[in-house]
Order: C-alpha cells, then sequence, then structure tokens
C-alpha cells in the first residue's frame, strides 16, 4: 500500500525531481551526523591511500534520513562508481551475478532495503563479500562441481530501516556499522535553508525554524513540507515564509506543532482510547489502526519514541504523559515517581 501521508519519510515518485537537486553531493555539503560522517572520511581518507576497496558498510536508521545520499557522497569520495539496486529488486542469484561480475575494482554497491534480500541470493553475497568470489555450481547430483569466479574487488553499502531484520551471517560481513540518527532541529534548519536558497524560496528564519520543528527530525520530510508552504506562501500570502505563514499551511495540512499527522495522532488516539494507553502489542495496534504493522513500526514509533510518547515493553506499546497532554487529555495514572505511595504499602 502506498504511502500517500505528507509527512512519510518514505520516498515518493515526486520528491525525485526536488531529491535531485538538492541532494548534497560532498560530504562537506552534508549537514548533521556528524560522527558518523567523521568516520566514514578516516576509512574512506585510509582505503584511498592504500588504493583499496573500501570495507563493506551497513547503514541502518528510519527512512529519509540520508542513507542513499551517504552512498552516493561515499562513492563520489573516493572517486569510484556507484550501481544502485535493491533488496526487492533482487529476485534471483543470477540477478546478482550479473550485477556483480560488472562491477569495476573499488567501486560501489548500493543495495537499500538490504533486509528484504531473499535467502539465495544472499547466499551469494557471503562469498562475494568476503572473498570477492563468486561460487557457482555446475551440473547436478553426484556429479554437480563448484566453480569459483573472482570477483573485481567492490564494496557493498547496504541500507535497512531494520537491522535487527538481517541474518547475523550477513550483519557480521560488514566492517563498518552506522546508525542514522533524526536530525536536531538546528541541522534541519541548516538544511531547509540550503534547500530555500537552491530553490530560490523566500523564508525568514522564525518561518524555517517552524518548519524545522515539524519535520520530525527528517530532511526527507523537511525538504517536501518546504514545497507545500512555498505554495501556501505564494497563493495566501506575499510569497514569503514566515512563521505565520509556515504554522498556518502546516496546520492547514494536519501537520501539528510536534510533525505528527493524522496517521501519527491516530496510533496514540487508538492506544488511549481503546486501549487505556497501552500496553498493546503492534499487530493489535495494527489491526485496531488499518495501518501495516511496517508503516507503525518503521515509520511511526521511531519517531514517537524519540521524542518520548511511546515506549516499547515487553507486553507492548504504551503511551507516556507527554503525549496525553500533547493531545490535550490528562495523565490519568498515578505517577510512578511518587515514592510516597510505595512507602505506604
Ligand atoms: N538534504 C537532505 N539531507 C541533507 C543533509 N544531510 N545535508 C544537506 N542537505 C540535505
Amino acid at each position: 500500500m502506498e504511502d500517500t501521508r505528507l509527512v512519510t519519510p518514505q520516498f515518493r515518485e515526486e520528491d525525485g525531481e526536488i531529491d535531485s537537486s538538492l541532494r548534497p553531493r560532498r560530504m562537506d555539503e552534508y549537514i548533521g551526523q556528524t560522527r558518523v560522517k567523521e568516520n566514514l572520511q578516516i576509512f574512506i581518507q585510509a582505503a584511498r591511500e592504500r588504493g583499496e576497496a573500501l570495507d563493506h558498510v551497513l547503514l541502518y536508521g528510519p527512512p529519509g534520513l540520508g542513507k542513499t545520499t551517504l552512498a552516493h557522497i561515499v562513492a563520489a569520495e573516493l572517486g569510484v562508481q556507484i550501481r544502485i539496486t535493491s533488496g526487492p529488486a533482487i529476485e534471483r542469484p543470477g540477478d546478482l551475478a550479473a550485477i556483480l561480475t560488472n562491477l569495476e575494482d573499488n567501486d560501489v554497491l548500493f543495495i537499500d532495503e538490504v533486509h528484504r534480500l531473499n535467502r539465495a541470493v544472499e547466499e551469494i553475497l557471503y562469498p562475494a563479500m568476503e572473498d570477492y568470489a563468486l561460487d557457482i555450481i555446475i551440473g547436478k547430483g553426484a556429479s554437480a562441481r563448484s566453480l569459483r569466479i573472482d570477483l573485481p574487488h567492490f564494496t557493498l553499502i547496504a541500507a535497512t530501516t531494520r537491522a535487527g531484520a538481517l541474518s547475523a551471517p550477513l550483519r557480521d560481513r560488514f566492517g563498518i556499522i552506522n546508525r542514522l540518527d533524526f536530525y536536531s532541529s538546528a541541522d534541519l534548519e541548516q538544511i531547509i535553508a540550503r534547500a530555500a536558497q537552491i530553490l530560490k524560496i523566500k523564508a525568514d528564519p522564525d518561518g524555517i525554524a517552524t518548519l524545522a520543528r515539524r519535520a520530525r527530525g527528517t530532511p526527507r520530510i523537511a525538504n517536501r513540507l518546504l514545497k507545500r508552504v512555498r505554495d501556501y506562501a505564494q497563493v495566501k500570502a506575499d510569497g514569503v515564509i514566515t512563521a505565520q505563514v509556515a504554522a498556518d499551511a502546516l496546520n492547514r495540512l494536519e501537520v501539528d506543532a510536534q510533525g505528527l499527522d493524522r496517521v501519527d495522532r491516530l496510533v496514540l488516539e487508538t492506544i488511549i482510547g481503546k486501549f487505556d494507553g497501552g500496553p498493546v502489542g503492534v499487530e493489535t495496534l495494527a489491526a485496531a489502526t488499518q495501518e501495516a504493522v511496517e508503516t507503525i513500526e518503521d515509520v511511526c514509533e521511531p519517531y514517537l519514541m524519540q521524542i518520548g510518547f511511546l515506549q516499547r515493553t515487553p507486553r507492548g506499546r504504551i503511551t507516556t504523559r507527554l503525549a496525553w497532554e500533547h493531545l490535550g487529555l490528562i495523565y490519568p495514572k498515578a505517577d510512578e515517581t511518587n515514592q510516597g505511595t510505595l512507602e505506604l504499602s
């Protein structure tokens, strides 16, 4: 099911044009994720100096934070070509074999959604990553023989929203594993200011700050909201994005002051209204909200947890006091920090 939410961090067709003009091309244009960036820069320089392929890299974290962009930048900084594909696009082992044999030494192969590779394809990847080799079985039964073909020394950069869904043998073959985090409002302000400049959109600092606060810590959402608010500023105001214009536009788009949209609020309201604030299991929650488990787990929950509205416990999801108060409700639970009650009992 295609996600039609304005704040979905998932890639949408309409993002294509905007993303390619806004995408930073080099590491020094890439804002935020400082630790990941600094580490990668060291490994890139070392690999370059030795004239070797960079070790395989796994990037994981919520959608829309720039995993694909970073892969492009790594290839550019290495001065090599990048070949791009995704887990679901590689259907058969032969598809992957064809890609691998066409790479050149030190090239980058980027596989998005690597957790969706099928088992047979994944098994081709093990010797490819470890020994730069393809093992091909010729013949059947007793006469079957294994033939080894050498591959170019390449770097696999793999991206996933769910590192936990990777098999241990695959995960263990990455020498560099980095998690991307949600961006701070300050980082998002810089990203929006840069995008506004490239797209020649007039926005004042308070307008940019309002957008940044409502972009769910996610550059892809920030850029998308910027486009929509620009339309609103053009039609309903004098073309300049001010705090007031941004807030009005985003309210109309049902993106609230914390960046939550209807689906986020539905998830919270369902836990509160139907399950007394939780705990509730994700399957039950998915059925009650008619959203996919994947959408709830990969898109809604990471952000709701990041802003302290939701907790995952072994018994299920629970909403916090902050969530209740955000929705204008009075939190009914006894204050867990009230030690007096415990002492009395
Ligand atoms: N556009 C999207 N993500 C970005 C980032 N991390 N830095 C600069 N521009 C971006």
